[in-house]
């Protein structure tokens, strides 16, 4: 695992090195292929593509989405700066998703396409422009869906454990007793770490990474306690006002992981990914990702508030930002070895990454 050994070199940039490690998993999984994933260009072209994608959704951002007579009008028009963005953003999202597809086709037609979404799909499917044109769009639907969100629990994650030295000291109790300090935590080791998943839950519910859900619409009249939708209602998810109920969640701005271990306390991750048939399809990636990279974190590193001239500790202030995926504002985070031993796990871990081979050896069904 790279991540830590640059948490260690970097401390300053651990958000980038977040989004490195998740950009970097989703282009895998999405597109398979090195020319993909270690291209800088298309990294941050993908990226600033996010970015776009972020400021358009969010409900009730464009007049325009309620009112769609207005896309009628002609970018001068005072009214339309929606139609200059939409100038501005075209190109770049086109480009973004059409690039990396292109590069899978060459290798498959080349014979050297390497497991991945797209690859798997291009020759599976009975392939027609629409089918193609929907892989296309599906294999960028898993890049959107994945690297901001961990990047974002990442963030939160880490505020919470250096505005709470005593859930992290838990934490790492845990993962010691169980896991021991010779090896980094697994996937594996995920049910025997009960404190971790209660932390790993209290963040998704604390601040939940995406507060509102997308739009659906109901295609028939219904009632739902008490109240009647009629047919064509749009409908978002508060998922925020789920998590932060206090008649199910009491004290609900509070971090407390604790609440979790009680009984018939519902599971925060039932909600944290929308609802229904349009929920994540990315929940298993989501969550084992955050928890081996946070049990990582933690089994080699300290997690603490920087400190100002005079020695006094900076507390990040809790606030997130208020774009479509909840992220802290700018905060600061110390990141220091546990020990000699924690050390050389992290030099171990990311030599050992450093030597695998750059594929995915089978794509499974
Ligand atoms: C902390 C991590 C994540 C969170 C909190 C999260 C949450 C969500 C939520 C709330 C939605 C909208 C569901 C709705 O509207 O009801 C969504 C959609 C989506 N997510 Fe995730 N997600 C995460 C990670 C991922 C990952 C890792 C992937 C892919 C590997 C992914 C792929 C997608 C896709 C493709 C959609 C769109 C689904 C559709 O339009 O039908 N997500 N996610």
């Amino acid at each position: 695992m790279l991540l830590l050994e640059s948490l260690c070199e970097n401390p300053s940039d651990f958000v980038m090195h977040f989004t490195r490690m998740a950009a970097h998993t989703a282009m895998k999984i999405a597109y398979g292929h090195k020319d993909v994933t270690d291209n800088q260009d298309l990294l941050s072209k993908a990226i600033r593509s996010m970015e776009i994608f972020t400021e358009t959704v969010i409900p009730g951002a464009w007049l325009v989405d309620s009112l769609p007579i207005l896309d009628h009008l002609p970018s001068w028009f005072p009214f339309a700066a929606f139609k200059r963005y939409q100038e501005m953003a075209k190109p770049i999202v086109v480009e973004s998703v059409t690039k990396p597809f292109e590069i899978v086709k060459k290798h498959l037609a080349q014979g050297t396409a390497d497991g991945s979404f797209t690859s798997y799909l291009l020759q599976s499917e009975k392939l027609d422009p629409e089918t193609e044109d929907c892989i296309k769009w599906a294999a960028n639907g898993i890049f959107f869906g994945q690297f901001e969100t961990t990047t974002a629990a990442l963030s939160w994650f880490t505020h919470a454990m250096v505005k709470h030295p005593d859930v992290q000291k838990k934490a790492q109790e845990e993962i010691d007793r169980v896991v021991g300090n010779e090896r980094l935590p697994k996937v594996e080791d995920r049910d025997s770490l009960p404190y971790l998943n209660a932390v790993l839950r209290e963040v998704m519910r604390w601040q939940p990474i995406v507060c509102l859900s997308t739009r659906a619409v109901s295609e028939e009249s219904d009632e739902y306690h008490g109240y009647f939708v009629p047919a064509y209602t749009e409908i978002v998810v508060n998922i925020w006002a789920v998590l932060h109920d206090p008649t199910v969640y009491p004290d609900p701005e509070r971090f407390i992981p604790e609440r979790h271990l009680e009984k018939d306390v519902p599971d925060p991750l039932d909600v944290a990914f929308g609802i229904g048939r349009r929920g994540c399809p990315g929940r298993q990636v989501a969550q084992a990702q955050p928890f081996v990279t946070m049990a990582c974190m933690l089994a080699t590193l300290d997690l603490k508030p920087v400190k100002d001239e005079h020695g006094n500790e900076l507390i990040p202030e809790t606030k997130g930002g208020d774009l479509l995926i909840n992220f802290p504002v700018p905060f600061k985070s110390a990141f220091t070895a546990r020990s000699e031993m924690a050390l050389e796990l992290i030099h171990q871990s990311a030599e050992h990454a450093r030597s695998l081979p750059d594929k995915l050896e089978r794509w499974s069904d």
